[in-house]
Parts: C-alpha cells; structure tokens; sequence
C-alpha cells in the first residue's frame, strides 16, 4: 500500500504526523506555553536563556513558537543549528545574525558590534541568536559566548542568546570553565517528558489537524503508545505511522491495541 493509499484510507489530506507541521498548526498545552511564555518574557527583558530536553520532546518546535510570538518589529531572530562550527565560522553567522558585513576575529566582532549598537539603539531591535544543538558546541565557541553575553552597552545586554541542548549541555555549562557564561543565563528551562494525557492530546491534535473527522487510536492504543515513545513526540510520530499504515492494510478504522504493538519495530511484517 502507497502512501497516499493509508492517507486515503483515513480520510485524511495529509500524513499527519509529518515533520513539516506549520507554526499556526504547532501542538502548544499549557506546560508548553509556559516555556514559551518565559522564553518570549527572557527576550522582552534582554536576558539569556537555556532550554533543555530528551531527543525529539520538541524543542525546536518550541523555538518556532518563540518565533511566532516575538513580534517582527522589535526582534531580529536568528536560527543555528550548526553547532560544530568552529570559532571562525561561527562569528560569520553571528555577525549574520546582526546584519554585519562577516569579520573573522574577535576583536573585529566587537568592533563591529559597537559600531551597529547605535544603530540598534535608535531603531530598537533586539537581537536574539538561537543556538540549537548547542551540546555540540565547541569549547571555544562556548567560551567566547560568555564574552559576548557579557558585553553590554548602557548595561543593557546587546544581544540574548537562546542555547538549546540535550540535558548534558546543561551538566557542560556547570563545568568550573563555563561557570560564568552559566550564571549569566537567568532562565534555564527543561521540557519534560510528555504524560500519558499529553501524548493523547498531542495524536489528537495532529490527527485533526491532518483532516481526521474522529478518533483514529483506541484509548489502549495510546497507553501502549505513550509508554513505547516515553511521550518523545518524534518516536510517537514514528510509531503512529507505521500503526496506522498497519491498520490501513487490516482495513481497520482505528488503530487497535494489538495493531499499535506489532508497530515498535518495523522488522515485524504482518
Ligand atoms: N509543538 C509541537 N507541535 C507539533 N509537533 C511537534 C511539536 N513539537 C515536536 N513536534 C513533532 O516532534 C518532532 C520532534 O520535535 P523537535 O522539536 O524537532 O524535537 P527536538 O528539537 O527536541 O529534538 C517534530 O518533527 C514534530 O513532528
Ligand atoms: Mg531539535
């Protein structure tokens, strides 16, 4: 069976637990929104911020809502997920992100940015430079944040950095060297595991918002389900599509207990 024959099978207009979900469409509970509201409130305030959590809880999603809800006139967002840059490249972006022409060195970016703060001053955008993956980063990058998240102008910060990680960026930045960048970010935030009643509500979110008229997963399903995922969103989009294109070739209307388990591992044929 294609693709476009389970979709089909459903009713559905698209595959709904795809990775490309639109910001209007993003799955925002209250214990989300809360993160998002402190993360929007750490912009407003010109702090820096650290957001961690597991592999695919959805932190970049969160990201995309902090973006959606900044508004454009008063922020310049700048996204980097590639956190293994080396020292060099990773001023290139930075200087990007703050609508400079690139510099190589350091003491050119602080230059650079002298220069633009009044700029930045009279027409009143803020720079936010969000680092995601920043476990990966290079001591060397991680050092010379803490420079930058120091530099401040009428002591008003110049710019707030967002760093975004699995859980040990956050043991890294307790370590004795990165101390100070560390007790320079007022806000560190964790997503926690999703429960039971949120991956409920997280499938019939994008179960509805993918055009479904009714429930597509049995009540025992989705225990089976959050307890496979550990409520990481992106193991319950993957498992929630192999169950349903299994369900789809048992002609069945809902995903059930039995069709939800023979789902984990896609070795098992049926
Ligand atoms: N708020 C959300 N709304 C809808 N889907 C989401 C949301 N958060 C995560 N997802 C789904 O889970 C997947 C993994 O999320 P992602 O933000 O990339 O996780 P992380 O960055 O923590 O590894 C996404 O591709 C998306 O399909
Ligand atoms: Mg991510």
């Amino acid at each position: 069976m294609t693709s476009a024959k389970w979709i089909e099978h459903f009713g559905l207009m698209r595959a709904p637990f795809g990775k490309d979900v639109a910001d209007a469409d993003l799955w925002v509970p209250s214990s989300r929104k809360r993160v998002v509201e402190r993360l929007v409130e750490a912009c407003h305030e010109r702090g820096h911020v650290l957001l961690t959590g597991e592999p695919g809880i959805g932190k970049t999603c969160v990201l995309r809502a902090l973006r959606h809800r900044l508004p454009e006139a008063g922020f310049r967002l700048t996204y980097c997920h590639n956190a293994t840059l080396g020292r060099r490249d990773f001023y290139r972006q930075l200087c990007g992100a703050l609508g400079l022409a690139p510099s190589a060195t350091a003491a050119a970016v602080f230059h650079a940015i002298a220069e633009h703060v009044r700029e930045l001053e009279t027409t009143r955008v803020h720079p936010v430079f969000l680092l995601d993956e920043a476990h990966l980063l290079n001591q060397q990058v991680l050092e010379h944040l803490h420079i930058l998240s120091n530099y401040a102008w009428d002591s008003a910060p110049l710019l707030s950095l967002v760093l975004v990680g699995l859980p040990e960026l956050d043991e890294r930045l307790r370590l004795r060297t990165n101390r100070s960048l560390y007790s320079r970010i007022h806000s560190r935030l964790h997503l926690g595991d999703a429960g039971p009643e949120d991956t409920a509500e997280y499938v019939a979110h994008r179960v509805a918002i993918a055009g479904a008229a009714q429930d597509l997963f049995d009540g025992d399903a989705l225990a089976i389900l959050h307890e496979a995922s550990a409520g990481r969103l992106r193991d319950i989009d993957r498992i929630a599509t192999e169950a349903l294109r299994r369900a789809a070739r048992r002609k069945l209307k809902r995903v059930d207990r039995k069709t939800l388990s023979a789902s984990f591992d896609a070795d098992e044929l049926d």
